[in-house]
């Protein structure tokens, strides 16, 4: 028999994130709540996690983690006991402990679960639960404890049948277990519907004290780790917290950063050593910086790779490239497909979408280059316009190395100016320039030069 198989469950409702978006799908850190406890279980070994999904998300679910994970679908929201059951076919008999954990749990640490397990069968144990010390603990369950000198758990108390709760701080229960498989799917048709109608996992507490089976609360080290979020509220401080831990994480790397509760790193962003971070700024989604560059104030850099020793000052990045020794900004936006290849230099008001500057072109001021490639140390003036979109299609202009066009040029696509062509100050574009030769006027014409 294997050791250890996973269940997450994801089945519920979610009422109270009042939302369109199913709960587990709301995302923390620039990721989606349920990917943190998959990844969680992948890193305990687990070889296999089944996923309790509902009627309604099992399609929004799937589509997110696709066949990384097994799923169960739990017909009718009959609360956490009904949704464990629904996995119970696909693992009966088949592994020796079953850990259960909620999809809306995302900063439990792997460690404390590790030492969860680990209890767990060291002791015996038919079921252990993980808690902690909250200073909050609206909504969730706690763990109460007899009072003599063992403090013995006995039981579970839900949030909404809880009369003996006296304040805080209190020990609440993570959502997090881990059971002897066969213990499980035994005990749970003994769990009846509480006040709400529902079946909660956890009266299995009780049921393991009530049979004298071994039951134990291992409590974690940190608090925050064992907070669910039920409520846009609760996103918001457990976000809070894995920010400040991502930003201390990168700064304990050698990553400055000023003013660190303004700045924001997604979860899976990378950042080389000797960087700053300056007010404001946003690191989001699939991005890496290099070593030794600024970015920021007031910078949003999204799914993009930043080179090293870049400057991005006040401005937008997504889905965009630099390479090494590029700069922009203030306030130029690299919308998808940018590519600024090393010592581009980019500066304000210029919007770059789906076009390449080859190596030392620059562009000082405002502009727009669209589906466009611009040779190396190319010179582009300011207020030139890539003219890329005849209202039909998308056409692309070419712009050959050391050209230099002049201020206010406009590049009707589909254009070529040759390399180390010129085009005078206001000159409209609509034919292409050979290489070496003059183009002035509107529309343009080939002089000498
Ligand atoms: C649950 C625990 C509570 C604990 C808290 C930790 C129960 C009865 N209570 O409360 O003791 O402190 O988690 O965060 O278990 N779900 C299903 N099917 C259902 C109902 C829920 O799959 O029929 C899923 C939800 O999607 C969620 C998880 O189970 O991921 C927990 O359900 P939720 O309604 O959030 O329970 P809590 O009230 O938070
Ligand atoms: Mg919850």
């Amino acid at each position: 028999m294997d050791e250890l198989a996973g269940i997450i469950l994801a089945a519920g409702e979610g009422s109270r994130m009042k939302s369109r978006t199913p709960k587990v799908l709301h995302c923390l850190c620039g990721k989606e709540l349920l990917r943190f406890p998959v990844e969680l279980l992948g890193k305990l070994g687990m070889t296999r996690i089944v996923v309790v999904v509902s009627p309604v998300n099992q399609e929004a679910v799937k589509g997110l983690l696709g066949d990384t994970v097994e799923y169960a679908v739990q017909e009718a929201r009959t609360g956490t006991a009904g949704a464990v059951e629904s996995a119970a076919l696909m693992l009966q008999g088949q592994f020796e402990r079953v850990v259960v954990i909620g999809g809306d749990s995302p900063l439990v640490a792997e460690d404390s679960v590790r030492r969860l397990i680990d209890g767990h069968i060291q002791d015996s144990r038919q079921m252990s639960i993980l808690s902690g010390i909250a200073q909050v603990s609206q909504g969730l369950g706690r763990i109460s404890r007899d009072l003599g000198s063992q403090q013995n758990v006995l039981g579970i108390v839900e949030a909404n049948d809880d009369t003996g709760r006296t304040g805080e701080p209190v020990e609440i229960n993570s959502g997090v277990y881990c059971f002897q498989a066969d213990w499980l799917w035994e005990n749970l048709g003994q769990v009846g519907a509480g006040k709400s109608q529902e079946r909660y996992l956890t009266d299995l507490a009780a049921i393991a004290t009530g049979k004298g089976d071994a039951v134990a609360a291992v409590v974690a080290d940190d608090p925050d780790e064992v907070m669910g979020i039920n409520t846009r509220v609760e996103l918001a401080r457990l976000e809070d917290i894995q920010r400040r831990r991502i930003r201390e994480r990168w700064m304990l790397e050698g990553v400055t950063i000023m003013d660190p509760s303004s700045v924001m790193i997604d979860d899976g962003v990378v950042i080389g050593q000797d960087t700053v971070l300056l007010p404001n700024t946003m690191l989001l989604g699939n991005t890496s910086i290099g070593s030794g560059c600024e970015i920021g104030p007031g910078s949003v850099v999204k799914d993009s790779s930043v080179g090293d020793d870049c400057r991005v000052t006040s401005s937008a990045m997504e889905e965009a490239v630099m390479e090494a020794g590029v700069d922009i900004g203030p306030f130029s936006h690299l919308r998808p497909g940018a590519y600024l290849e090393t010592g581009v230099h980019i500066g304000n008001y210029v919007e770059v979408k789906e076009s390449r500057f080859a190596a030392g072109a620059v562009m000082g001021h405002f502009g727009y280059v669209g589906d466009a490639s611009i040779g190396a140390n190319v010179n582009m003036g300011a207020g030139t316009v890539t003219c890329n979109y005849d209202g039909k299609d998308k056409l692309r202009s070419v712009v050959e190395k050391d050209a230099f066009i002049g201020c206010d040029t406009m590049l009707v696509a589909p254009v070529t100016v040759g390399a180390g062509a010129v085009t005078g100050a206001g000159a409209v574009i609509t034919k292409d320039v050979p290489p070496a030769r003059l183009a002035v006027g509107v529309p343009a014409k080939i002089v000498d030069r």
